[in-house]
């Protein structure tokens, strides 16, 4: 009996179907997002119908082939064939992490490895720490907290839009990542409503980056100053002094003393609110007049003296400044005059005329003839022109 033994070159052909046209697995690592689904590919490009497999971290078949090994109904089925095997995985947890693995049942058996990476989502900022209201001169920390994050999320502070560094802080919390920034503030009266925002970014928010902001309100005690509507108040004049005073919690009402006591009931002399008006000023209204704002915090002053002016007095300035007034004016004159004869000279001089000097010269010999020439030839003079620029 003959047996019939497979030639060299016949194992070489099979070895070459199987090893160079590519009989193993292929399959790549997967990232997903915490909650996400995730598919997990396996090929092989030439295959007999050799069964695929995949299975889990811990080494427990998920599928084989076409057939379900784990009860877990968040492992389904995407594609089954001689070619490709993937399966996918929903509702994706942390726990869900680790290299899964392909196998190809040759002889021996092939396998290929993917990595499922779960991504941790920060969980909504919380800013701690704040105090309100504050007062001015205090010292606040604020603290920004997410948690959940994988891996670790980036904390940034902005006050109002513009971004102020804080300090960082990372712990791990199993698989996930605590992250807390914190900011130290001194605060001031220019901290009030002043928004802070702290915002987590993370390649798991790429799209909508979670952010909390708190807005400060900073107590502080008043600071007052007088607006006045005139420079020089004269007598009989309107006058309005105004006390601006700003302060949290706001200062109200302020008062008015003239002089250190209390103002002079008089008619010309309305005071509204911060508003002190004079309706027609008098000689007799001179004085040092105060307003004065306070609030729980403290209190404020400013002071105006008010030095009414006599308009007849005025009167006298007003006739030296009409003097020099005048002068000046009159300097004024004298050089417009002087440029408007410059003009007209200029002008005058501008244009055509004859010349006197030249005429012959072209086509004479020398000086002496030229000169002859130019005599009896004023007929032709005219032809010459030159211009005064
Ligand atoms: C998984 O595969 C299915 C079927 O091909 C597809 O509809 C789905 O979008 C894939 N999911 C992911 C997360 O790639
Ligand atoms: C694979 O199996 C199918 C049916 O089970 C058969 O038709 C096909 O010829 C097989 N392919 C190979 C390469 O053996
Ligand atoms: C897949 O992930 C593993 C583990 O993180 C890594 O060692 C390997 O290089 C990755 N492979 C590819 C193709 O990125
Ligand atoms: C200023 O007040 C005095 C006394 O109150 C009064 O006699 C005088 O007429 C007033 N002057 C003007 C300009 O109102
Ligand atoms: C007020 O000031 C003016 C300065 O113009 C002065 O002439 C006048 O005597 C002053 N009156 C009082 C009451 O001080």
């Amino acid at each position: 009996l003959e047996t019939h033994r497979p030639s060299p070159l016949w194992f070489l052909l099979i070895c070459g179907l199987r090893c160079a046209s590519g009989q193993y697995p292929l399959v790549q690592n997967v990232t997903v997002t915490q909650g996400g689904t995730a598919n997990l590919t396996c090929r092989v490009e030439y295959n007999d119908n050799t069964s695929l497999q995949w299975s889990n971290p811990a080494q427990q078949t998920l599928f084989f082939g076409d057939k379900k090994a784990l009860r877990d109904n968040r492992i389904e089925l995407v594609r089954a064939s001689s070619s490709e095997l993937t399966i996918s995985i929903s509702d994706v947890s942390l726990s869900d992490e680790g290299m899964y693995t392909c196998s190809l049942f040759t002889m021996p058996v092939r396998t290929a490895k993917a990595y499922l990476t779960v991504l941790g989502v920060p969980e909504k900022p919380e800013i701690n720490g704040l105090k309100k209201p504050a007062v001015e001169g205090d010292y606040i920390t604020l603290t920004c907290i997410t948690q959940g994050s994988k891996p670790a999320a980036d904390l940034r502070w902005f006050r109002n839009e513009k971004e102020v560094k804080g300090a960082k802080e990372v712990n791990a919390e199993g698989k996930t990542f605590k992250v807390q920034s914190s900011l130290q503030l001194h605060v001031d009266r220019n901290d009030d409503g002043v928004a802070y925002t702290c915002r987590v970014d993370h390649v798991a928010l790429a799209l909508a980056p979670q952010q909390a902001t708190e807005v400060l309100e900073v107590q502080y005690a008043p600071r007052v100053e007088i607006i006045h509507s005139l420079e020089v108040p004269q007598e009989g004049q309107y006058l309005k002094l105004e006390c601006v005073s700003k302060g949290n919690p706001s200062p109200d009402p302020v008062m008015w003393t003239k002089d250190g006591v209390e103002l002079p009931d008089l008619d010309r002399m309305i005071v509204d609110g911060r508003e002190l008006t004079f309706t027609s000023l008098n000689k007799t209204d001179n004085g040092t007049y105060r307003c004065e704002a306070s609030n729980h915090l403290g209190r404020s002053s400013a002071e105006y003296v008010l030095y009414v002016y006599d308009p007849n007095a005025l009167g006298q300035h007003g006739t030296d400044h009409a003097l020099i007034g005048g002068v000046v004016a009159v300097v004024v004159f004298v050089t417009l005059c002087l440029i408007i004869v410059l003009g007209r000279y200029l002008a005058r001089h501008k244009g055509t005329y004859l010349t006197n000097e030249a005429k012959g010269a072209d086509d004479a010999p020398d000086a002496d003839t030229a000169i002859i020439n130019a005599e009896g030839n004023h007929a032709h003079a005219e032809e010459k022109k030159e211009y005064f620029i």
